[in-house]
């Protein structure tokens, strides 16, 4: 009598089980979104679209597929922010390399620049552009893919986060930024610019040791924190303004919301700054301030309802005593929720800007 063995079958999971099973997994473990946050990890295996899935849910993974993602699923389960699980985030028109050296760029951060254009007029391009504090590269990036600006620059006191950022710009085709490393202004003694945009660290003592897992155990430290109050970072930065703006120069700061209108009294002592105003995010939270720097001629005004569902909180306008009512940083609009018009950059796709949770929330975009 002969006897044949065979293996124990495998189970075989179609797309709709993995979701399904994976979000419960990520669920149990205080992943928020876990089932969204399952979609795009297993999209990112397929090498497809996360809606993509929804067209092919009963086709069976393959044993190599499974395994690919099983060890990405268990780091999402540890807390670990999806876009470093992914290696990459979206910002604006490009896909940045995000590791753990680097804060995630955020829906927020993209949206400093559409207020941005809103302020300054979607066809304006600043002659030489500064992004303190670069971490990735978000920002000094997409001020050169969107043609903002004819000269960047951009710093950071990181090593880590300047080896990222330029590479991020290789990887995009981006020539010609001026990184330089170290605190603050410091690096640009011998720089003048007329816009200095920066979403600085921001985030209390407090603020850090209440955050989600996945920003305090996972973010640099000092990308996302700045001292007991959170303001040292922008202290240091309001206080150097003066040397390195233009006549006539702009900037904008993101900033936590309980933060803003101490920012604008800061940025009101700046010589140089004619005009001062908080801003809105999407979410109606007064998230930045802007200001404009005396002796630049006039600025087109922008109405707060154009494109938009309705302006922001209004007093967030601070002009300084004696402006006239066109001097003011106008107001971007709570509402506004259409990308600028200016030609996109190169490799540019079109995109939302994705889920988004609460300031530094950890929340990755869709
Ligand atoms: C919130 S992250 C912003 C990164 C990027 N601009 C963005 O919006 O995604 C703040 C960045 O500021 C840098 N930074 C912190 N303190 C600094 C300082 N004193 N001087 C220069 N850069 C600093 C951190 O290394 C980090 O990359």
């Amino acid at each position: 009598m002969t006897s044949s063995v065979s293996a124990p079958k495998q189970r075989i999971w179609t797309v709709m089980e993995v979701v399904r099973v994976s979000g419960d997994y990520l669920h149990e473990r205080g992943v928020e979104q876990g089932r969204l946050d399952a979609e795009h990890l297993l999209a990112h295996v397929l090498g497809t679209g996360r809606l993509q899935l929804y067209l092919h849910f009963d086709r069976p993974l393959t044993r190599d597929e499974l395994a690919r993602f099983k060890p990405l699923l268990r780091r999402r389960g540890a807390r670990e922010p999806l876009q470093y699980v992914l290696g990459s985030a979206p910002f604006r028109t490009l896909h940045l390399h995000v590791d753990r050296r680097v804060a995630i760029p955020r829906p927020e951060t993209e949206y400093l620049i559409d207020v941005l254009l809103r302020l300054a007029g979607t066809d304006r391009v600043f002659e030489s552009a500064l992004d303190v504090g670069t971490g990735s590269g978000a920002i000094a990036l997409a001020l050169a893919a969107e043609r903002m600006a004819r000269s960047v620059t951009a710093t950071d006191i990181s090593a880590g986060a300047l080896a990222t950022a330029t590479r991020n710009a290789a990887e995009a085709g981006i020539t010609g930024i001026d990184f330089r490393r170290g605190p603050l202004l410091e690096p640009v003694r011998d720089r003048s610019f007329d816009l200095v945009l920066s979403n600085p660290p921001y985030l209390s003592d407090a603020d850090w040791r209440s955050a989600a897992p996945e920003v305090r155990e996972w973010e640099p430290r000092a990308a996302m924190a700045a001292g007991e109050d959170g303001l040292d970072v922008i202290r240091g930065l309001v206080s150097g303004l003066d040397p390195v703006l233009r006549p006539g120069g702009w900037v904008g700061l993101e900033v936590g919301s309980a933060h803003a209108a101490t920012v604008a009294e800061m940025l009101e002592t700046v010589s140089v700054l004619e005009s001062v105003g908080v801003h809105d995010d999407l979410a109606g939270r007064r998230r930045y301030v802007f200001a404009r720097g005396s002796g630049g001629g006039r600025v087109e005004q922008v109405s707060s309802q154009e494109g938009g569902n309705g302006g922001d909180s209004g007093d967030g306008g601070v002009a300084r005593p004696g402006a006239g009512p066109d001097s003011g940083v106008p107001d971007a609009g709570a509402g506004h929720r259409e990308r600028g018009r200016r030609p996109r950059g190169r490799g540019a796709e079109k995109r939302g800007a994705g889920a988004s949770g609460g300031a530094r929330s950890g929340r990755p975009q869709g």
